[in-house]
């Protein structure tokens, strides 16, 4: 059985709002899927509904086979860290440095201060943030806060990354380093399901894509889109990106 299954899943908002028609889809583990339609089309609510941040009307989701509308309350937080979750509207908190903003997830986990040190590190170095740990948020440019959240989604070595417009706030630059670093994370074998409206940015990434319109789920395609204007700049920022990471690596020795 696929790793994500939705089956016939309807989501009506009360008191009737017909968000989500009769939506059915599988995803296998380690597959890169974007969710594209216009906004309030439903992208969000599919993402929420996967993470159990709202249920289902009708139908019915199995994540790694199990029928997660039978989760028990108690088991939310556990089953929740399954995912690490980016939305564009999220913010690192203002009151502390980079650092701490990811110790404060380690603390939540439990995890020990020695663990914490070793996983916050490996996750900064994973969005080539190593050198920015010490600084505030406020002191970060927007792309750099963008990645220091998506470190911070990876805290919990989530199987499933859940990004909902991922690139929505950041200029063209950082929205190409955004892609290729959750590109990278998907190559390390986690899922991800990112929600996106930039035409340009879906078409180059070349992955599935799942469309919706008013709803419901209109198109299901493999390996969709493609610009080769778009492939340079994404290649001429994977290459910088690349380099920026080794260099930082070196530095820190890491
Ligand atoms: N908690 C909620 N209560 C009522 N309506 C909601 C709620 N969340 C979303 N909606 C509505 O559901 C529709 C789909 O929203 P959403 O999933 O956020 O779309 P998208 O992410 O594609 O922009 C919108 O019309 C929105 O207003
Ligand atoms: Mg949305």
């Amino acid at each position: 059985m696929a790793q994500i299954v939705f089956d016939h899943v309807t989501k009506i908002f009360e008191p009737d709002e017909l968000v989500l028609d009769e939506i059915s889809f599988q995803i296998e583990k380690g597959e890169f899927v974007f969710l594209i339609g216009k906004s309030g089309v439903g992208k969000s609510s599919i993402l929420k509904l996967l993470s159990r941040q709202e249920e289902a009307s009708s139908g019915r989701i199995f994540v790694e086979q199990k029928d997660i509308s039978l989760l028990k309350r108690k088991e939310l937080p556990y089953f929740r860290r399954k995912f690490g979750i980016v939305q564009a509207d999220m913010r690192c908190l203002r009151d502390r440095n980079v650092y701490d903003n990811l110790l404060l997830v380690m603390r939540s986990c439990g995890v020990s201060h020695r663990g914490s040190k070793r996983r916050i590190m490996e996750a900064l170095g994973r969005v080539g943030m190593i050198h920015m740990a010490e600084r505030y948020p406020q002191e970060l440019s927007v792309g750099e806060e963008a990645r220091v959240l998506l470190a911070r989604a990876l805290l919990t070595e989530p199987e499933i990354l859940l990004a909902d417009e991922p690139t929505a706030n950041l200029d063209p630059d950082s929205a190409w380093d955004m892609m290729n670093l959750i590109n990278d994370v998907n190559h390390q074998g986690i899922t991800v399901i990112a929600s996106s409206h930039s035409v340009e940015l879906v078409n180059i990434m070349h992955k599935r894509v799942l469309t919706l319109v008013e709803g419901m789920l209109v198109s299901d395609e493999k390996n969709a889109g493609y610009s080769s204007k778009a492939l340079d700049i994404f290649e001429e920022r994977r290459v910088q990106q690349l380099r920026e990471k080794k260099k930082q690596r070196k530095k820190y020795d890491f």
